[in-house]
């Protein structure tokens, strides 16, 4: 062993270890390269960029957290994007809209005891994350909209309501104007899921930023992507304060970490749901890019859907505001179920790419009835929360069939993907398919 008699340096003595050089980044070349391999570049290019990537030594990898991050954060800079594109004065980033829900509901104190509303017709999560709250989901029907009626919001409110969850489904706003109206007149909150919906809009207001909170998603699905990804966007600055705890398991790695609460409430028990600066990075570039991918949505769209003719028992979906629409899809009805499938195997062998909404062969986790776990009053403990939070005969009477409007609506409905980068010919091509199938079907 080593041992040095000299004064310590504390006292004036000479440093016994010199300025170590700087570390090796924990990430460096290999790992870039992984990312880089998964973009599929001409077998030519992917070698010359393979050596540039791995024959440069020294690189400084990137610092992939976003709290405490010596470089500018990616994470953040896609929070401030956010606060642009929807106007609200926070934006929290999460890894999910699912952590996104629970973050926003636990922002807002909805626990056992309490229920939400949600629309019969969406994605399983805006329900589950209400019973993972240990909360009530409590199902309400949708309307020609494929959104929420808000008739059936009111229906649904008890003394034990704490959140409405109107959710933009498939690209296009709820009726916000009804929906707003009804909460208010309650004094509830409105938690907007804008999953499918990010870059839309209601009477000139963007989706996430009408209701009390907005939860988007980023999953590699959705309108704007980055593989996994959310966001919560919110005026309420308390709001955004207690979601930003939770999301981040009691707030250990918020600024000024260590420091106490400030008010009562701001700091408790929490998950982690922190966004990494990998999804950051790319939330990002898709945020500057969402007039782009948007606009090319809804050129696209317009140009199909211009060329429909009138057919008889056919409608589209009613828009509540044409021009916030994102143009992500488009949804047709026809007279009834039948017709329905009959024209939807015909529309899929002339090549269109169009899907049908509610296929009774298959478990589709956007409708009410599969929802086994909720329909059933699954728990995942003994404690069989979330439905022993409330009086037995205060629970939801829960049934495959509680939402007949919902089913009837879903099985008349054609769903076409539209794809942001049709050409001007592809979209007259689907057009004419359309045309030609409606006009054998129903004509
Ligand atoms: C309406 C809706 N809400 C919530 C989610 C959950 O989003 P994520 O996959 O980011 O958790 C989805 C995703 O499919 C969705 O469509």
């Amino acid at each position: 062993m080593k041992t040095t008699l000299e004064k310590l340096a504390i006292d004036g003595g000479p440093r016994t270890v010199p300025e170590l050089r700087p570390h090796r980044s924990k990430i460096a070349g290999e790992e870039l390269w992984a990312i880089v391999d998964m973009w599929g570049f001409p077998a030519e290019r992917k070698e010359r960029l393979k050596d540039l990537i791995l024959g440069t030594s020294e690189i400084e990898g990137p610092h992939l957290f976003r709290y405490y991050n010596p470089k500018p954060s990616r994470v953040e800079a896609a929070e401030a994007g956010m606060r642009e594109l929807v106007g609200t004065k926070h934006c929290l980033a999460t890894n999910s809209c699912t952590s996104a829900l629970v973050a926003s509901y636990r922002a807002l104190s909805i626990g056992a005891g309490d229920e939400v509303i949600v629309p019969a017709y969406t994605f399983f999560a805006t329900a589950a994350t209400v019973a993972s709250s240990n909360a009530i989901p409590v199902i309400a029907d949708i309307d020609e909209t494929l959104n929420l009626d808000p008739e059936s919001v009111e229906r649904t409110i008890t003394p034990r309501t704490k959140a409405i969850a109107p959710v933009h489904m498939r690209g296009a706003a709820a009726q916000m104007d009804a929906i707003m109206h009804v909460a208010n007149k309650h004094g509830i909150p409105v938690v907007e899921d804008v999953a499918q919906a990010a870059g839309g809009s209601f009477q000139g207001k963007k989706l996430g930023s009408i209701g009390t909170m907005g939860c988007f998603s980023f999953d590699y699905y959705k309108v704007l992507v980055s593989g996994e990804g959310g966001f919560i966007t919110t005026d309420d600055e308390w709001l955004y304060t207690r979601a930003q705890s939770w999301h981040d398991c009691a707030a250990c790695w918020r600024p000024d970490r260590f420091a106490k609460e400030k008010h009562e409430g701001e700091l408790f028990c929490g998950e982690n749901y922190r966004m990494s600066e990998l999804e950051g990075a790319v939330a990002m570039v898709q945020i500057q890019r969402a007039d782009e991918i948007l606009a090319g949505h809804r050129r696209a769209k317009a140009r199909i859907k211009e060329q429909i003719g009138q057919f008889p028992g056919v409608s589209f979906r009613r828009l509540t505001d044409a021009d916030g629409d994102t143009g992500i899809c488009m949804v047709m009805f026809l007279p009834d179920a039948v017709t329905t499938q009959k024209a939807l195997e015909a529309m899929q062998a002339e090549g269109v790419p169009v899907g049908g909404v509610y296929d009774k062969k298959v478990r589709d986790w956007h409708i009410y009835k599969y929802w086994e776990q909720v329909m059933t009053q699954k728990s995942v403990a003994t404690d069989n929360l979330p439905w022993s939070g409330v009086r037995k005969e205060d629970l939801p009477k829960y049934s495959v069939d509680m939402c007949p409007r919902t089913l009837e609506l879903l099985s008349n409905a054609l769903l076409f993907d539209i794809d942001y980068t049709l050409t001007a010919d592809e979209c007259d091509l689907i057009a004419a398919a359309i045309n030609k199938v409606l006009h054998a079907v129903v004509a």
